[in-house]
């Protein structure tokens, strides 16, 4: 089978280094990838968003699947668009449908679906430039700290949390009246704050079924300790100890199958993987958010977990028999942490020579933010550079593992978090 995978970051370097040791796969094509997906497959730049071009591309080849890594091709209905031409339209796709990725790409999509098959979340109400004066009003009695959420994409930057009641009325006046994420604000929720510890959750769905991944926490915060600003993640583990068997059994039947069930009674069709975002508040589960992926650096913990042929497990949902694959995760730990060029998530160069790739050992390496220049040499090439992942039997063997490897590799302005897994 030839496959296409869309993306380019350490998630899609995972997915095409699990993608490889697959006996089904034929050609991986990776669009537009980066220097460590050219290892496992040929990377290609093409423009998803130029359908013209996508579908020459996929005749060209003789694709018979595209795996969608990222949101907005998905949030912008990229399946519907190759299922929907005639010629294309016997190709498989992984990640949904346009009308079920708005489960990620409308929170307030998201919240309504929640509420009306009963799944636990936190209290909230949206506005609009409209209800502005209203949404003030419900800041003014609602209690610190205040969470106020863009309803669309946002970068991951749509979600501020105040405590001070005069800021939270500012950046929600922001939000609305000056569309500080433009189209992304033009409606804005107000939750509750929830207090717990956070883990999250993948399930890979047909539709019908489901089949759970392992269970990872991530660590979004640049600074030890969980400080300072928000990135796109700085490390991953899994499992998650907090995760035990007692609060999976109540995600399972409070939130994946309810989730299941609602999608299937509102008709909305679904072939991808389900991510949710939990909080565990006084040993309950929470949705904070769904996604409608995988999460990076997530995935870089939970796919080397996982023993059964991925290929396979697509195969078989966009064939709606996932029900009859076992799925084989691994007991071991696993570790990720990920390097970054200084200044991130702030400004920081590119174009920085990395070395000493070739000198690790017990890690894999899954790049990230990197590009091969004409002499084959990696630079980097964006925020998050690479993530290094180990097996342990214990986390602390894992981490033990990513951080002595760490310091094997080289780049100009190299940052870490050294605490990762620290709270667990
Ligand atoms: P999101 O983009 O929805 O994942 O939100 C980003 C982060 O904000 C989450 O990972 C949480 O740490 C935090 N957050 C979001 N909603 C809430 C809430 N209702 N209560 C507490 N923290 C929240
Ligand atoms: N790690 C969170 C995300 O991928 O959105």
């Amino acid at each position: 089978m030839n496959v296409l995978l869309i993306g380019s970051g350490g998630r899609e370097h995972t997915l095409a280094w699990k993608l490889t040791q697959s006996s089904k796969l034929s050609k991986l094509f990776i669009s537009p990838g980066n220097a460590g997906t050219s290892m496992h497959g040929k990377n290609v730049s093409l423009d998803w968003r130029n359908f013209k071009e996508l579908k020459a591309f996929l005749l060209l080849e003789e694709i018979s699947m595209v795996v969608i890594g990222p949101e907005d091709p998905l949030v912008e209905g990229l399946h519907d668009q190759i299922i929907s031409d005639k010629q294309t339209q016997h190709i498989f796709v992984i990640g949904p449908k346009k009308l079920a990725a708005k489960l990620e790409g409308s929170k307030d999509f998201a919240k309504e679906f929640m509420q009306k098959y009963a799944i636990p979340t936190a209290i909230y109400k949206s506005f609009t430039k409209e209800t502005m004066d209203q949404g003030i009003r419900f800041l003014e009695d609602i209690k610190s700290p205040y969470v106020l959420k863009a309803d669309g994409l946002a970068a991951g930057k749509g979600v501020v949390i105040l405590d001070d009641l005069d800021q939270a009325i500012a950046e929600f006046s922001a939000m609305l009246k000056d569309e500080k994420f433009g189209e992304a604000s033009k409606t804005v929720l107000i939750e509750e704050f929830l207090s717990g510890i956070e883990c999250s959750v993948f399930a890979l769905t047909d539709g019908k079924t489901y089949k759970l991944f392992p269970v990872a926490k991530d660590y979004k915060r640049v600074g030890e300790g969980d400080t300072g600003l928000n990135t796109g993640g700085m490390g991953s583990v899994s499992p998650v100890s907090f995760a035990d068997e007692t609060f999976m059994k109540k995600v399972e039947t409070r939130i994946i199958q309810p989730t299941l069930n609602g999608l299937i009674n509102e008709k909305i069709d679904y072939s991808g993987f389900l991510f949710f975002g939990l909080i565990k508040v006084n040993g309950n589960p929470f949705v904070i958010e769904y996604n409608v992926r995988l999460g990076d650096p997530e995935t870089e913990s939970i796919i080397p977990r996982l023993e059964t042929d991925l290929l396979e497990l697509f195969q078989a949902t966009a064939e709606k028999r996932l029900d009859e694959i076992p799925i084989q995760i691994s007991n071991q730990f696993v570790s990720s942490i990920i390097l970054v060029s200084g200044g991130y998530p702030g400004d920081y160069e590119k174009n920085k020579l990395i070395s000493g790739l070739n000198l690790v050992k017990e890690c894999l390496v899954f790049h990230a933010g990197t590009k091969q220049n004409e002499n084959q040499e990696i630079l980097t090439n964006g925020g998050r550079v690479l993530a290094l992942t180990a097996f342990g039997s214990s986390k602390q063997e894992a981490l033990a593992k990513v951080y002595a490897e760490a310091e094997k590799i080289h780049f100009e302005g190299k940052y870490f978090r050294k605490d990762i897994g620290f709270d667990l």
